[in-house]
């Protein structure tokens, strides 16, 4: 007889996927769901070389003293229109910005400056020692075109400063984030360029339209439009065919204001200081409107003839950014690097993170009473801190054994039913296969002299009981 379905049908109705109130279509077809593109898993074999670099970069914050901030990820969608610039890639073209249930427009954010700047004024940082030092770890979201080192979601960690406008903090930043990929054994060069204040760079914008108008058939239909919107951003232009029409083009460094130019020789004169060395780079001018003065990127050494597109990290002054979203005026400096670029670098230049502490112990069972016993033996030696590696799964004793020795560990102890019943447990030593029977309820302080002793020791027998 046919069985009833066990759930109403209503139920299974409930259960179909729903965003925003519409129903999502469920692709049908064979094989597994796909990751969407530019989307990626870190998968446990590249996790330490992530943790390399978590770890360093948590050192180095605690060190020049920032302090760590959360973020969220979404974010009303206007606070990234109105900081990062209208005409910009991120905000034109790559914003992950939607409707959400309650109607309103948010973002997944495409970076975090914005946030800060807008957790330093929802909470009153203003009234804290300046300067507030913050940095922050995360997943980022741009619906860029991937390729190789971009990503849709990655990952960047940043630091940021603010409150003081002197031009120590730029070169303190700049240090630091050299520290960091010197620290990881990746080689880098610091690219770095001034591009004043919004009113001194109005003189530079004019004479540099003047220089493209008459080439103006030279350019890609997206160069046109910058030429037109935003021609600061022609300099970092991405089409090869204008490299020669660059170089040729006025630089913003010889229009700076006298306070600007000041400010960038400062900076300059206190990478000296400190042995960081750095590239002029008259093009640099970064790809987000909020900078003032002081921009940098790092690049891998080696990639100085590419443009910025592969930088490892960016970033630079934000004098007005505070302010824009509504704070009192605060001066700002900040960077932030990508995670997925630097493992990569690393991975590229074989820098490999220390191997885990490999169990020395393997535990091997025989039946039920045993694998009980076990589980309870397995939680004494986790917190005597003595790794020991198990196949709780399996249960015949060869197949467990072929682990222990694929595992390479020093000694197994196996346990089966009359050693429940005895109290023993059987110390099996790998190498030259000699078994002693001793008090399972000595086992980690007989295992922890076992592990101490020195290599070619014979070992103690007063542990064994029979
Ligand atoms: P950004 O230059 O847009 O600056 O991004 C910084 C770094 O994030 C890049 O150098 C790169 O390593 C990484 N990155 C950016 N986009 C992608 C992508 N699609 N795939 C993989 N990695 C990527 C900012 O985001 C500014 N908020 C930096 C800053 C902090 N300025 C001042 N403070």
């Amino acid at each position: 007889m046919p069985k009833k379905p066990t759930q109403p049908k209503k139920a299974e109705e409930k259960e179909k996927p729903v965003v925003t109130g519409q129903e999502v279509p469920v692709k049908k077809g064979k094989g597994p769901p796909e990751l969407l593109r530019g989307f990626r898993d870190v998968l446990p074999e590249e996790q330490g070389r992530w943790a390399m670099a978590r770890d360093k970069v948590r050192a180095l914050a605690e060190a020049y003293s920032f302090d760590r901030i959360e973020l969220p990820i979404l974010e009303r969608a206007d606070l990234f229109q109105r900081t990062l610039g209208k005409q910009t890639d991120v905000i034109e073209k790559e914003m992950y910005a939607f409707e959400d249930p309650s109607g309103d427009l948010v973002a997944m954010r495409p970076e975090a400056t914005a946030s800060v700047a807008r957790a330093y004024v929802n909470h009153g940082m203003l009234n804290l020692p300046q300067p507030v030092k913050l940095w922050y770890e995360g997943p980022m979201f741009r619906h860029d075109r991937p390729q190789a080192g971009r990503f849709r979601q990655f990952n960047q960690f940043g630091f940021e400063s603010l409150g003081v406008p002197d031009p120590i903090v730029d070169a303190q930043l700049i240090l630091i984030a050299s520290r960091i990929f010197q620290e990881l054994g990746v080689d880098v060069t610091i690219q770095i360029n001034s591009i004043g204040t919004p009113e001194s760079r109005q003189s530079y914008l004019a004479e540099l339209t003047s220089y493209f108008r008459p080439h103006r058939n030279k350019l890609s239909e997206d160069d046109k439009r910058r030429l037109q919107k935003n021609p600061l951003r022609l300099l970092d232009s991405k089409d090869p065919a204008l490299a020669e029409l660059l170089g040729g083009a006025p630089q913003i460094v010889d229009w700076l204001d006298e306070d600007s130019k000041q400010h960038f020789m400062k900076v300059l004169e206190y990478l000296d200081e400190v042995g960081v060395t750095y590239q002029l780079n008259p093009h640099l001018v970064r790809g987000l409107d909020y900078y003032t003065r002081t921009v940098f990127e790092i690049w891998e050494a080696g990639d100085e003839g590419e443009r910025s597109q592969n930088a490892l990290g960016g970033g630079g002054r934000y004098d007005g950014l505070v302010e824009l979203i509504g704070g009192r005026p605060t001066p700002a400096c900040g960077f932030a690097i990508g995670m997925e670029r630097i493992v990569k670098a690393m991975a590229d230049r074989n820098v490999n993170p220390e191997p885990r502490q490999k169990p020395l112990i393997f535990f091997a069972q025989l039946g039920d009473a045993a694998r009980r016993v076990g589980l309870r033996l397995f939680e004494e030696f986790r917190a005597a801190g003595i790794p020991v590696a198990e196949a709780f799964g399996k249960n015949a004793l060869k197949t467990q054994l072929d682990v222990a020795n694929k595992l390479d560990v020093s000694y197994a102890l196996l346990l089966g039913q009359k050693e429940v019943l005895d109290g023993t447990i059987i110390v099996r030593d790998m190498e030259s296969g000699a078994q002693e029977i001793v008090d399972s309820a000595k086992i980690v302080s007989i295992m922890q002299r076992k592990l101490s002793a020195p290599e070619g020791v014979s070992r103690p027998s007063q542990d064994v009981v029979q």
